[in-house]
């Protein structure tokens, strides 16, 4: 990569990509390294996270780093008005890394400008989550044998889920097709459609989630209504539970197919699919724990 820091995925070029997701699967082969003895990394998180902090906190631990930070922004001094600069300047004391997730939009690329610390962007606002899509890439290339010409159907909140927006973009060096299905209120952004359009993309976008689709389907990526990113919320009301995935409608999908979602899910996938052999998304959050560790070592600047 060119910059040190990581805050959004069209900063990885393909090789970027492939060398990270080699470099992942060399930690799941081995994900116990000491190769961050003596560093300390700050996870800075102002907005909820389950998987992608305990992920980051565990890789570094299993590379023999240190953690700092915060998980709940209330008990930070940003409760007492202190600016995202401030702050970040003085993580920077204290931190060879800084991974951070902030409601803002843009808010890891302006903490990437103000400091020469490593900043990892864990999520801003609608924007982007790289690491979630570098985990997606390597999690679709684990169970096709392949990144290239896939056809992709992304599920529900087109609209704020910035890991569909992400993927696009980490998916666009490898010729796929895509189908977005949402609510109209949802839709996926013309932004993310004129880049597909830009590239020569496929795209094909629907209202009504059918079997038709699922059929033609090689990755099927679920994602939540972002309850949060709503300022309506009869709105929100209205189109919560739009989309449901059930078993009985994997019945005549493909053999290849793997479901994905980034999670959480709240209503969007039935239990029932759980245990169908097809359902991906346990073992895609735990490969972000390679990933991660493939990352923070990626803009470290490490060798594994
Ligand atoms: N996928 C994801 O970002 O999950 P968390 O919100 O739990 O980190």
């Amino acid at each position: 990569m060119k910059s040190k820091s990581l805050v959004s995925i069209d900063q990885c070029s393909k090789e970027d990509i492939l060398r990270i997701l080699t470099n992942a699967q060399s930690f799941e082969e081995n994900p116990n390294r000491k190769v961050l003895e003596g560093k300390i990394a700050a996870t800075l998180f102002f907005e909820p996270s389950t998987r992608t902090r305990l992920s980051f906190e565990t890789a570094i631990n299993r590379l023999g780093g240190k953690v700092v930070g915060f998980s709940d922004a209330s008990t930070s001094s940003s409760s007492k008005g202190e600016t995202l600069k401030d702050t970040i300047l003085m993580v920077s004391n204290y931190a060879d890394i800084i991974i951070m997730r902030h409601h803002l939009e843009g808010a890891a690329r302006y903490a990437s400008e103000i400091t020469d610390v490593p900043i990892v962007n864990a999520g801003d606002g609608a924007n982007q989550h790289p690491s979630q899509t570098l985990l997606d890439l390597y999690s679709i290339q684990k169970t096709q044998g392949k990144l290239d010409n896939l056809t992709i159907t992304m599920v529900g909140d087109l609209k704020y889920g910035r890991t569909v927006h992400s993927l696009i973009v980490g998916m666009s060096h490898f010729n796929p097709t895509f189908h977005f299905i949402a609510p109209d209120e949802l839709r996926m952004p013309d932004e993310q459609k004129h880049f597909c359009d830009k590239r020569g993309i496929p795209y094909y976008e629907h209202t009504d989630f059918t079997e038709e689709i699922i059929n033609q389907t090689d990755i099927l990526y679920m994602t939540r209504v972002q309850r949060e990113r709503f300022t309506d919320m009869e709105e929100y009301e209205r189109v919560k539970n739009v989309y449901i995935l059930r078993n009985e409608m994997l019945e005549n999908s493909r053999d290849n197919l793997r479901i994905l979602h980034p999670l959480p899910r709240v209503n969007e996938i039935a239990y029932d699919v759980d245990d169908n052999p097809k359902a991906y998304y346990i073992q895609q959050a735990r490969n972000g724990l390679f990933t991660r560790e493939a990352i923070i070592c990626e803009v470290l600047g490490i060798d594994n």
